[in-house]
């Protein structure tokens, strides 16, 4: 499949979903050049037949970025910029997206770029909308001023282990039997399971039909937090008791988040203060271009459990990160 792309670009490639998305792409036969920026850190990540081209370079270095554009036409854009280590150093990543949404599209104008697949995120603009969610979808219409067609997948919480979403339901449920909890774990979303995510997101260069359009994503079902984290015990059989209160704010959400999972605060920042926000498909337009059959929250909790036994940052094999 996919020769007929060249070369794909993807950025991201040391993420959760773009170094899941990688082994997809090299695990399909195609040729991928990463643009990271510590070669090393992707070296460790790499499966030992797994074969791509490292560039290094920065999207806030515009200098460094048209070696690795050159004769590319399809770019993978699957990167953000929250995850410092304090809250403080946190605030400035709606800016340096901006930044780097704005170096890569100059950069693809100049290369001749075609297509880009983004990965952003749900949630509907001027509803209350968090910092972290409008950054995502500034960072959309940056990408779609440029020259290339843009292919916007707009995802909800994404389900696998050592992603962020899994990682701190996992704390929270693992290390608290009795949870006091912000009125947030009332608010709904469609978490989706990774696998699904990737393979979505190679559908996206299979499909031509997904070039030019902006397509919400979900799992199976719309869940509210407090009934993910009632699936996740039921799963590990552990008795937790939820109980809510109304005065915890954002911030001392995220301090009592903090204070139990391992995820930096500079994303459990964001990412709490996104939590007021529902996130849910507005359409199904996406199941119509790329009809899979869409993993359950439980089965996803399963899987995500059975890598996690491996040891931190083990995957099952390279084929366990996608659907065949
Ligand atoms: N995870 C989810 O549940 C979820 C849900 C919805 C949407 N998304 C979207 O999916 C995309 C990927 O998310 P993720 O969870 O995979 O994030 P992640 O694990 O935090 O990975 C972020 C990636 O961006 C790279 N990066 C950051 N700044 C960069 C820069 N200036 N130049 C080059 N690379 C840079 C990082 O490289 P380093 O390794 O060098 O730091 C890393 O590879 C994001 O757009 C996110 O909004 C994720």
């Amino acid at each position: 499949m996919a020769e007929n792309f060249g070369k794909i670009l993807l950025t991201g490639a040391t993420g959760f979903v773009g170094g899941r998305l990688l082994h997809a792409l090299t695990g399909h036969g195609m040729e991928v050049r990463c643009l990271v920026r510590s070669a090393e850190k992707l070296r460790k990540r790499l499966f030992p037949e797994e074969e791509v081209e490292i560039v290094t370079g920065d999207l806030l270095k515009p200098e460094t970025l048209d070696k690795a554009l050159d004769g590319i036409e399809v770019a993978y854009y699957m990167v953000h910029s929250m995850g410092g280590r304090t809250i403080g150093e946190n605030k400035v990543f709606a800016e340096r997206d901006r930044s780097a949404a704005r170096h890569f599209v100059k950069a693809a104008d100049r290369a001749g770029l075609a297509r880009i697949v983004y990965l952003g995120g749900l949630g509907e603009t001027g509803d209350n909308l968090s910092k972290h969610l409008a950054s995502r979808q500034e960072v959309a219409q940056i990408l779609s001023s440029g020259r290339a067609q843009i292919t916007e997948l707009r995802a909800p919480n994404i389900m696998g282990a050592g992603g962020a979403p899994f990682e701190m339901l996992r704390s929270l449920v693992e290390r608290l039997p009795v949870m006091v909890c912000p009125r947030w774990i009332e608010t709904r979303a469609q978490p989706i399971d990774i696998r699904d995510m990737v393979h979505y997101l190679i559908g996206c260069l299979r499909e031509p039909a997904t070039t030019g359009l902006s397509l919400d994503v979900g799992g199976p079902e719309i869940l509210s937090y407090r009934d993910m984290m009632e699936i996740y015990a039921r799963v590990r059989g552990l008795k937790r008791l939820i109980i809510t209160v109304p005065v915890l704010t954002p911030r001392l959400s995220t301090y009592w988040v903090n204070l139990v999972t391992p995820v930096p605060s500079g994303i459990v920042n964001p990412l709490v203060e996104g939590l007021r926000n529902e996130v849910i498909c507005r359409d199904n337009r996406i199941q119509e271009l790329i009809p899979i059959e869409l993993t359950t929250f439980e089965q996803s909790i399963c899987n995500a459990l059975q890598e996690v036994e491996k040891g931190p940052g083990k995957l099952m094999s390279r084929q366990s990160c996608f659907l065949k």
